[in-house]
């Protein structure tokens, strides 16, 4: 297969991957409003309705509808119910019939006894919203969609259901459209995901493993390893030298001020090292992200990690 190289808000669909708390929302927002900066029309999909999004938009909850929650940016909670739905109204033509598939609740048991099946009918969502000419009614064309998939493991699963159902299901149209759902995650040219990850061992460390699962495991292209949260380095070593006097000095203040200055250049420097050592276990490209001196992400301090992914 011809493999171009795009960037990772070039393709159609980017997966936003990573260990649980790296910033995987955080991220996939920032991206978001990066992407929608450069008026590319996108929208940012939440599969475990934690509701990020409407948090640091200051939006009534986003849920299963598409929201725009900001310039050329929406947004789209995932239900799994509501996408069965969706898709039943799709395949049914007779409305008789759907009713009582309906009413007699026989997709929830559907549903509970199938494993996965939620994951599949989520990946089939984002691959509605991902169609250049969708089938739903006042289906909008996006030319980027952004998920903030599940932490590692779920994530990981999450990303190889398509693949377990076409498996299991070796005929009919249940293999035929797992099969679609996953050529597009391997097709390198229109998906593509991002890892990331905190300047700490362990998150180094699944990074790796990670990269290694989502390329080999999958078949997914990884473009972009995004190193969060990494705090400036305000007092490097040569300026540490120089307050040392500071540590000796007979004014309790002095002092404190300078215990502090050196904990978060001891700090600074022992993440520069997780950032070498990510450098030297990932092969996708990294780009870091700063840490925000914030009690809580908002819209201000997600543009700031946007400006920052230029
Ligand atoms: N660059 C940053 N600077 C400061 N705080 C950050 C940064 N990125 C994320 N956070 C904070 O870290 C916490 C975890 O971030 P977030 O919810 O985005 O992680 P997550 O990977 O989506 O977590 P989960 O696995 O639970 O879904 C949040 O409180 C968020 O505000
Ligand atoms: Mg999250």
């Amino acid at each position: 297969m011809n493999v171009l190289i795009l960037d990772y808000l070039e393709k159609r669909l980017v997966f936003v991957t990573g260990k649980g708390g790296v910033g995987k929302s955080t991220v996939a927002i920032a991206m978001g409003i990066r992407a929608a900066m450069e008026g590319k029309r996108t929208i940012v999909v939440e599969v475990a309705s934690t509701e990020n999004t409407s948090r640091i938009f200051k939006q009534e909850e986003v849920g299963y509808r598409e929201l725009e929650v900001t310039n050329d940016l929406w947004a789209i909670s995932i239900d799994p119910d509501d996408s069965m739905r969706e898709y039943v109204l799709l395949q049914l033509k007779v409305k008789a019939m759907r009713d009582l598939l309906f009413r007699s609740r026989m997709f929830t048991y559907l549903a509970d006894a199938t494993p996965g099946l939620n994951e599949l009918v989520t990946i089939g969502k984002i691959w509605e919203l991902a169609q250049p000419d969708r089938k739903i009614r006042h289906g909008r064309r996006y030319d980027l969609v952004i998920v903030d998939s599940p932490a590692t493991g779920h994530g990981i699963s999450f990303l190889q259901t398509p693949r377990t159902f076409a498996n299991i299901a070796r005929v009919g149209p249940m293999h035929s459209q797992a099969r679609e759902l996953e050529e597009m995650i391997c097709n390198h040219n229109l998906t593509g995901s991002v890892i990331v990850s905190l300047p700490e061992e362990m998150p180094v460390n699944e990074t790796a493993g990670l990269e290694a699962k989502l390329t080999g495991d999958i078949g997914v292209s990884v473009d972009r390893v995004i190193m969060n949260a990494l705090y400036p380095d305000r007092f490097p070593k040569k300026d540490i030298k120089a307050l040392g006097a500071l540590g000796e000095s007979s004014n309790h203040e002095l002092r404190s001020v300078y215990r502090a200055a050196l904990s978060q250049s001891r700090r600074s420097a022992a993440q520069q090292e997780q950032l070498t050592r990510l450098k030297e276990m990932v092969s996708t490209p990294i780009s870091t992200l700063p840490f925000i001196f914030e009690p809580e992400v908002t819209l201000k301090a997600a543009r700031q990690l946007a400006e920052e992914l230029a």
